[in-house]
Parts: C-alpha cells; structure tokens; sequence
C-alpha cells in the first residue's frame, strides 16, 4: 500500500477510536498505540527515508496534516471525557446539607478536677499560693521533716508504698509543706500556701478507700497566727463547699506534725442519734485533719519558732465530692465509666 493510503487508513481508524473511547485511559492508550514512539503513524514517518525526494515533501507535508488532526482530536476527546469524568465525581459527592450532624463527643472535667479547682480558686482569693510538689517523694520529707523521726509509732498510722528504704510514694501532701517552709523568705512575708495533689497508701481498694487517692494540704505560718484563724478559714471553707448554712466543729485528734490537732467536722442536718462521724448520720460529718504546725517542723526547716507559727490542714477532695454528690463509692471516680463521669458537666461544657 502507498504510503498516502497508509496515513489515510491510520487517520480514519484513530478517528473512529478516539470517538468511541470510554474513558481517558482508553483516550491514552489510542494516543500511545498512534502518536507513541513505536505508534503506527511515527512507523509511517520512519519509512519517508525510502521515498525518492520528489515524494518526500509531499508525503511528508501530508502526514502532518493527519498528525495535527489526530493530535487536536485527542485534545477534544480529553476535555470532553475530563468534563464528564467531573460531573460524575460531583454527582457522587453530592452533600445533603439537611441531614442532621453527627454530635462531637466533648468530655467533662472530672468532678475531683472540680472539686479541686474550686478549692483552689477560694484559697487564691484569699492570697494563698497554690504549690506542687513530687510523687515520688523522700522518707526525710514524708516523715522526719514532718516530727516523725524513724521508729515512730506514727509511722504505722499511713502503710506507705516503699521504692527503697528511703524513697517512697508520698502518702500525704503534708511533704510539700516542709518543701514549701524550708525555702520561704519570711522578710518577703507570710507563708500562705495550699498544694492539691496524689497520695498514696497501701490500703486495699474498697468503697471507701484507694490506694491512690487525693488531698489538698494548707498552710499558712506568720507570727500570731491563733487557732481561731484556723477555725474561721476552715468555716469559710465549709461553707463555701457544703453551703452556706453550715457549721463546723473541732475534736482534739493527733497529728505527730501538729500540737494541738484536730479533726474537723461539718453539720449536715439529719440526726439519728449515732455517733459515727463518718457517715452523716448524726448531724455530723467529718471532713479533714487540722492542727497548730509543731514547733519541730518548723525548726528543722530552719523557721525560727519562737517567733513564727501557724496552723496546717490537710483535706480529702474524694472526701469532699462523695459527701457533696451522694457518691457510695470512691472506686467510681478512678473507673472512668461515662455513665458516672458526664453526670457532673458543668454549664457551658
Ligand atoms: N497529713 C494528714 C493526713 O494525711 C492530714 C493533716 C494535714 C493533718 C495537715 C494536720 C495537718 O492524715
């Protein structure tokens, strides 16, 4: 066959092709299989060389013609198959704007994170620094800081996790107290501090206790400082967790960090003539461990206690919310069930 037929022939089935072809990689495959390197019109080209030189300008001129034709034809078809291939995607991805949301799922402050903050908030208002201090703490601050030296009795009063035998898992805030005294500059003023935080205890777990629980320790060391500067700040606190209307009243107790100690109870209405102060069943309830900071504690932090004195507390916030909210059981707070925890979403959460 001549060549002309030849590229008449490629031209008109490419023609027919690209009209017919479905998609854009079929649009490639014909470009490819005509227009490619090894493509049936380049094999055409390759074979102008045969050609006398009269022929060559005229075949040659010819074939350009159907390469620009072919070529412009793929074009179109592609525009007209992405323009297609377009619409379909955006009738798939059609959105229905009316269908309902799905709702985000916001989690709640945990109610001891409540409790602890709104005690905090109450004692920065009245001036009070808010401390951190370690976990992991040193038997020389859990204990002997705190007047009890090795071998005290009152060391049995808290089972405490031991790391070594010197380092331990703080089983009371009141470390932090000792930290907090041994830096204080009492030229800038008074200490005033609380220091919330974890605690821990070899107690096994029941409704009542864990062996990770939490307590807000306070502080506060100036000189004449009274044991009714206690009462009325643990009254102010009371009230400002409990309600407005309650009481307070101390017990002599013993804290081997505080001479004299008590423990605080707060009124709670109903009487039954018990006497178990840790229910509420007899019109009261007890809520925390207080007393005057021992003359010792603040010597062996280098406080000069002939001037300077005060009075510490140390307080349950699992205590707090389980009598605030009716909570049986302390094991909910550490269960994260959120059945138990989205009950106390505060406003706005
Ligand atoms: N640390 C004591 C306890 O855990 C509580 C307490 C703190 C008592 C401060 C008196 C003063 O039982």
């Amino acid at each position: 066959m001549a060549l002309q037929d030849e590229l008449t022939k490629i031209k008109t089935d490419a023609l027919t092709q690209i009209a017919a072809a479905a998609d854009l990689n079929a649009l490639n495959d014909i470009r490819v299989q005509v227009l490619g390197k090894k493509g049936s019109l380049t094999g055409v080209l390759r074979g102008m060389k045969d050609l006398t030189p009269e022929e060559r300008p005229k075949v040659g001129s010819f074939a350009n013609t159907v390469r620009d034709a072919l070529t412009e034809a793929i074009e179109k078809r592609h525009a007209a198959l992405s323009a297609q291939a377009l619409q379909a995607k955006l009738a798939q991805e059609t959105i229905d704007v009316t269908l309902p949301g799905r709702p985000v799922h916001r989690g709640t402050m945990h109610v001891l994170d409540q409790v602890m903050e709104d005690v905090e908030s109450l004692f920065m208002g009245m001036g009070y620094q808010v401390v951190d201090g370690p976990e992991v703490e040193t038997e020389h601050y859990n204990f002997e800081m705190l007047n009890v030296p090795k071998d005290h009795p009152a060391r049995d009063m808290q089972d405490t996790f031991y790391i070594t035998p010197d380092v331990l898992l703080r089983s009371q805030t009141s470390p932090v107290q000792a930290r907090t005294l041994e830096k204080h500059d009492f030229s800038q003023g008074p200490l005033k501090m609380i220091s919330p935080g974890r605690v821990y205890r070899r107690d096994t777990d029941d409704a009542t206790h864990s062996h990770q629980f939490h307590q807000i320790e306070g502080l506060v060391i100036d000189k004449h400082i009274t044991m009714g500067d206690l009462k009325g700040t643990l009254e102010v606190l009371a009230r400002h967790v409990f309600g407005p209307d309650r009481k307070i009243r101390l017990r002599p107790s013993y804290f081997p960090f505080t001479e004299p100690s008590v423990e605080v109870d707060v009124s709670w209405g109903s009487k039954t003539g018990s006497d178990d102060v840790t229910s509420k069943d007899n019109g009261w309830v007890e809520v925390l461990g207080a007393g005057m900071v021992h003359p010792n504690v603040l010597k062996s932090a280098g406080v000069d206690a002939d001037v300077y004195g005060g009075f510490a507390f140390g307080l349950g916030p699992d205590r707090f919310a389980m009598l605030k909210y009716d909570i049986e059981d302390i094991r909910n707070f550490y269960l994260n069930d959120q059945r138990f925890l989205t009950q106390f979403q505060q406003e706005g959460e």
